[in-house]
């Protein structure tokens, strides 16, 4: 996702401070509950573009704790603002790399973790960049309790695959798998993203898994 450069955005985005964490002196790896007051099931989605996803669950799903991590400020500003502007309480914004992310939380701390539409890198040589590449498979099983799963959507056929593979190699079991999610998918209870929005309105196949740590 490229924006234009708004210079504006760097100060504007400061206002959401009860959004977004910004120190990683507040990051609270283990501790999380503190930051929301209670203790619930923590959903965590990487590269979370401006937050139509999150917003949505965040609001299908009040009973859970939901942590958008995006490195990009410039796109996150557009999440904060629907938050605040949708008096979500269970949302907390990060402005990190998804790459840190066995450092922003403890062992066993997520439930599930949501990968839209990331990037593809398409080339052979820059495959351990893809998000889910066994690299970053390796720091998410840390992270995520036992049983914990990966949600995951696309719309390059050769991600999907190349994802299904990892995901097996690393020992996640798979289900709901679905090659055309919005004409033959199985019948889950989806939340559209930015990108799906745009993709599946030009008739583009939106591919969709899900993968389970064993319990
Ligand atoms: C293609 S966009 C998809 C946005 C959104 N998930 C959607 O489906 O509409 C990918 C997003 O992931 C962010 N991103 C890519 N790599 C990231 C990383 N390592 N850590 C955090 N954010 C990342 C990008 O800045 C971009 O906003």
């Amino acid at each position: 996702m490229r924006l234009r450069k708004k210079p504006w955005i760097a100060e504007a985005i400061r206002e959401y401070d009860d959004i977004v964490i910004f120190s990683s002196d507040e990051v609270k790896p283990g501790h999380w509950w503190e930051c929301f007051g209670s203790e619930r099931p923590i959903h965590v989605e990487l590269g979370t573009g401006k937050g139509d996803f999150i917003t949505g669950m965040a609001k299908r799903w009040p009973a859970n704790h939901f942590i958008g991590i995006e490195y990009e400020e410039e796109i996150l500003y557009f999440a904060a603002k629907k938050v605040r502007e949708q008096s979500l309480t269970n949302i907390r914004l990060l402005p990190f790399d998804s790459n840190h992310i066995d450092e922003l939380f403890a062992p066993n701390e997520i439930a599930r973790l949501y990968i839209n539409f990331c990037d593809p890198w398409p080339k052979k040589r820059h495959a351990k960049r893809r998000l889910t590449d066994s690299r970053f498979l390796e720091k998410y099983k840390t992270v995520l309790t036992k049983g914990g799963a990966i949600f995951f959507k696309t719309d390059n056929e050769r991600l999907f695959e190349y994802s299904l593979n990892q995901f097996a190699a690393n020992g996640f079991v798979l289900a709901n798998v679905s090659l055309d999610l919005h004409h033959y998918g199985q019948q889950v209870d989806n939340v559209m993203t930015e990108y799906e929005k745009k993709f599946s309105a030009q008739g583009m196949k939106i591919y969709r898994c899900e993968a389970y740590l064993p319990v």
